[in-house]
């Protein structure tokens, strides 16, 4: 009981020390938002916003550590591959290439990563949100340019 409860406060005490340590949280500018209809924006903010975009929902759980800093680390790197909210950087091939591969990884499963859809089940893109990704990808960007899915 005793050895419980003294292994309780420094559990606490540990926890509490490592949230005083500051995490990169935040939303920086949007320089230009990608423009697509209404109805494929709706599927790539409800999943893939909070990843690869500056407009990321900082929900209650991400605020603590040492979750926030997993939670952290994949928004950082997530927006370093691919960011809907810094779009014009992007040239037409990248862009094309980022389309292409976002589709692929959304068939393999891989997207929206599987912990986020644990937690966000709307987040799940279904076959009629894959089709309609796939026809505007298709007709905004033409057919795939760069052949370069599957090599890493
Ligand atoms: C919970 C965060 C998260 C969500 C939500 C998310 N991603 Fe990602 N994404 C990442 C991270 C982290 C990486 C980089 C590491 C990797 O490839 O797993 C990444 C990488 C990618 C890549 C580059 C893959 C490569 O290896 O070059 C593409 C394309 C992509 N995501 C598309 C999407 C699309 C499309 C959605 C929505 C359907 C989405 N992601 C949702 C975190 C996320």
């Amino acid at each position: 009981m005793k050895i419980l409860s003294s292994t309780l406060i420094i559990l606490v005490v540990v926890l509490f020390i490592i949230n005083l340590i500051p995490v990169n949280m935040s939303n920086p500018p949007i320089t230009s938002d990608i423009k697509t209809p209404d109805i494929v924006k709706k599927i790539l903010r409800e999943s893939c916003y909070d990843c690869h975009s500056n407009e990321t929902t900082w929900y209650w759980y991400t605020e603590y550590a040492p979750i926030s800093w997993l939670i952290a680390h994949d928004v950082n790197e997530g927006r370093e591959y691919l960011n809907f909210s810094t779009w014009d950087k992007y040239s037409v091939n990248e862009k094309n290439e980022l389309m292409y591969e976002s589709l692929e990884e959304i068939q393999e499963g891989e997207m929206p990563m599987k912990i986020y859809e644990l937690m966000h089940p709307n987040s799940k893109i279904n076959k009629d949100e894959l089709n309609t990704l796939t026809m505007w990808i298709k007709n905004e960007y033409g057919e795939i340019k760069l052949n370069k899915l599957g090599d890493d």
